[in-house]
């Protein structure tokens, strides 16, 4: 029998190539994200989809009769209802490794610019207001030598601490779960407990999972435990800062400034973040480069398709 996927959302066209013809694809060109009505009724008689991190795929839509596959074109997924999808039996795939070194690479693009203040500079370079070369314009806070905490050390985490290697940085990492001995002697990298990490780091950035157990895991005790000089990064998702404590943990200097790539009420920013200096913010594009993206959808893509062949998935959450 033909087989019919639904692709929630546009995605690069060398990933929908790779679709065979004989696979009927029903894909929302739109810009915007279906609402859930659209989703419900275009996924009705559907074998897979593919879809991002805007759909909330909950029980009812994992319900829909044939359904064998959802594709999330994301490593997180924390907007599918995995338990639900056990139950009804639909396996879920995401997109590890392929966005790794990417992620990793722009969670340091904010501890640098948040550091260095690279964001305040071009905003003050293209001012007009600089009339001369000034010894003491725009300070900001060394990187190298410094102690980088790492909150969650799988793919992710580990590859933000290699980048440290090259910065001579003291690295200390937690996790639910201690890393390999070979792991901790390559990265240069010592397990702690979490409040020893959040006191004793300059910078500490975030790579867990949301789950409950993660919701607000920075909070206003654990900002309050940072040290005042101390940097925050969070490039994994919104819901595990409490934002409202970060406002005020900017604004009363608790810490120095904080690079964020992720919000709680996602494309909402919380009002209090917006004037504020020692912020540098992204709206969530860590894993957005042109190499990465076409990763991601053409995984994605593979995933939904090995799955309606009933072939294993390539990359499925277990
Ligand atoms: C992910 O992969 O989970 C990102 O947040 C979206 O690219």
């Amino acid at each position: 029998m033909t087989k019919s996927i639904l692709i929630s959302r546009g995605l690069s066209p060398e990933a929908l190539s790779i679709i065979p013809k004989d696979v009927n694809v029903d894909l929302n060109g739109h810009e915007r994200p279906l609402a859930r009505e659209e989703l419900l009724g275009r996924l009705r008689g559907k074998d897979g989809l593919v879809c991002q991190i805007t759909d909330a795929i909950d029980e009812e839509l994992l319900s829909t009769p044939g359904l064998k596959v959802v594709s999330n074109v994301a490593v997180g997924y924390n907007n599918i209802d995995v338990a639900a999808a056990k139950r009804r039996g639909v396996t879920i795939t995401n997109t590890p490794d392929v966005l790794t070194d990417t992620t990793a690479d722009f969670a340091w693009a904010l501890l640098m610019a948040a550091a260095r203040r690279v964001t305040e500079a071009d905003r003050y370079a293209r001012s007009g207001a600089w009339k001369s070369w000034k010894w003491d314009l725009l300070w900001g806070l060394d990187v190298h030598g410094k102690t980088l905490g790492v909150l969650g050390f799988g793919r992710i985490g580990r590859a933000v601490a290699r980048r440290a290697l090259g910065f001579d940085m003291r690295v200390l990492y937690h996790d639910v779960a201690r890393s390999t001995p070979e792991i901790e002697r390559e990265l240069k990298a010592t397990f702690v407990d979490k409040d020893t990490l959040l006191r004793e780091a300059d910078f500490v950035s975030l790579h867990v999972l949301l789950s409950q157990d993660t919701r607000h895991l920075i909070d206003e005790r654990a900002l309050r435990s940072m040290k005042k000089t101390a940097v925050l990064v969070n490039a994994a998702r919104g819901p595990i800062v409490d934002e409202a404590a970060l406002v005020r943990a900017l604004s009363e200097q608790w810490i120095a400034a904080a690079g964020l790539d992720v919000f709680e009420e996602e494309p909402t920013i919380h009002p209090g973040l917006l004037p504020l200096a020692n912020v540098v913010m992204a709206p969530h594009i860590a894993s957005a480069s042109f190499d990465t993206r076409l990763a991601m959808s053409t995984l994605a893509v593979k995933n939904c398709l090995a799955v309606i062949e009933g072939k294993p998935a390539l990359t499925p959450i277990t």
